[in-house]
Formats: C-alpha cells, structure tokens, sequence
C-alpha cells in the first residue's frame, strides 16, 4: 500500500464486522429494555394469527437450522384461536426463543415449534433437543445479563438479554413466559397470549 499500512486480512475485518454487529445488537436490546420498563414501548395490540407469525418466524431461522443441521418443526393444533396482540413482538419473541434453542442445540438435533389453546390463552411452545439448562440456573434465566455458560464464546451467545426483552414483550401483551429443562434433556420455553375476544354486535 502506498502509506505503508498493511491490507487489512479478510479474515481481521470478518470479525471486526462481526463485533460491530455484537455491539449494535447490543445497544438495540438495551434501548429496548429501558423504553419497555419505562412503559414506553410501543405496542400496537390487534388480532393476530399465530399459525401466521410461527411460520414466519420459522422460515427467518431455516437457514440458521440447516447450518447445524437441525431438525425444525412445526405443530399447530386445528382451529387455533386468533390473539389479542402485536404481531410484531410475537414474531420478535418466537425468534429470540427459535434462535436460541438453535443456537443451544448441537448439530443434528431438533427443534420443535408448537401452538395450542386452553382456558382463554393460546400457547406458543419452543422445545430443543440441547444440553439443557441446569436446575439451579432456572430462576435467573430471564434476568437481564444472565448466561448460564458466561465464559462461552461471545458469538455463540451475545449478551444474555434475549430473554430478558422476551420477557418484557409477552408481559406487556397480557401473557406470561415460563421454561421447563431437564440438565442434558432439551429445554422448553413457553408464552401465553390472551385468545382475541370478539364483542357480541349491539341488537338494533
Ligand atoms: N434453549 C436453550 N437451551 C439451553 N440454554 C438456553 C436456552 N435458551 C437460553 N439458554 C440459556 O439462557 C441464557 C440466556 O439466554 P438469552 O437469550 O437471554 O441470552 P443469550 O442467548 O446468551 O444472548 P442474546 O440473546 O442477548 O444474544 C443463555 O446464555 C443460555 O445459557
Ligand atoms: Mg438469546
């Protein structure tokens, strides 16, 4: 070169990139975090179809599955209610969840996505086939910064607020965010919505 600096490597500007991208993920999520506890998240409740947001979400991490060979499934029951919700965060939720159990599962394992009715509330599942998550790291799972592995590999993980905002999301849509795990038996996150009431038309 004719300053005299050496050509940056591929490889050196690969991972600067990467960072970058870490770092900018990174102050989005916490903007995100600070707007939702300050109650100013916007939120734009309405009808929505999860059979839709599940297949969407899904098909955003075909690629990322396919990579590491994973298995992805999804298992919708007939007749699945419509919610009352933002269709938006459900789609930002299931995909923190998918990621994740992608990201936690090794090669060749399975990820199931899964929808249901009970009671007034639809039930979005996401279960894996990965290590799990050990029984005394269940309680902090959704605490902002919380990793169960912290000296794993940064790319592998980021910065442990995916959940936190998930959290944050379904609580301000009316729902509720819960996980079961056995320690090397796969994991399974779970969230609530509220089934979409329709209000009887007025008699004349
Ligand atoms: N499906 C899963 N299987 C096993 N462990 C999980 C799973 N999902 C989350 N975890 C554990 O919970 C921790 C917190 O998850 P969270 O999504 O909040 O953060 P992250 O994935 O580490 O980073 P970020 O989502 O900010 O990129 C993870 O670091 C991991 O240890
Ligand atoms: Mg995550």
């Amino acid at each position: 070169m004719q300053d005299g600096l050496l050509e940056p490597k591929p490889e050196l500007l690969a991972s600067l990139y990467e960072e970058t991208m870490l770092v900018n993920r990174l102050i989005n999520d916490l903007q995100q975090l600070a707007l939702a506890e300050a109650g100013q998240l916007h939120i734009e409740m309405g009808a929505v179809d999860v059979h839709h947001v599940i297949e969407q979400a899904v098909q955003a991490l075909s690629a990322d599955a396919r990579k590491k060979e994973i298995h992805l499934q999804i298992n919708i029951s007939q007749d699945l209610p419509r919610v009352q919700a933002d269709s938006e965060r459900v789609g930002q939720v299931l995909r923190n969840l998918i990621s994740n159990a992608i990201k936690y599962t090794p090669p060749k394992g399975a990820v199931f996505v899964s929808a249901y009715t009970n009671n007034q509330q639809v039930y979005i599942a996401v279960k894996d086939t990965g290590h799990g998550i050990p029984q005394e790291a269940l309680p902090y799972i959704f605490e902002r910064f919380y990793r169960v592995d912290s000296s794993r590999n940064r790319k592998t993980g980021g910065y442990g607020l995916g959940l936190a905002i998930a959290k944050q999301l379904v609580q301000l849509m009316g729902g509720t965010i819960y996980v079961e795990s056995t320690d090397g038996h796969g994991s399974t996150f779970t969230f609530t919505l509220p089934v979409l009431q329709i209000e009887a038309p007025e008699k004349a």
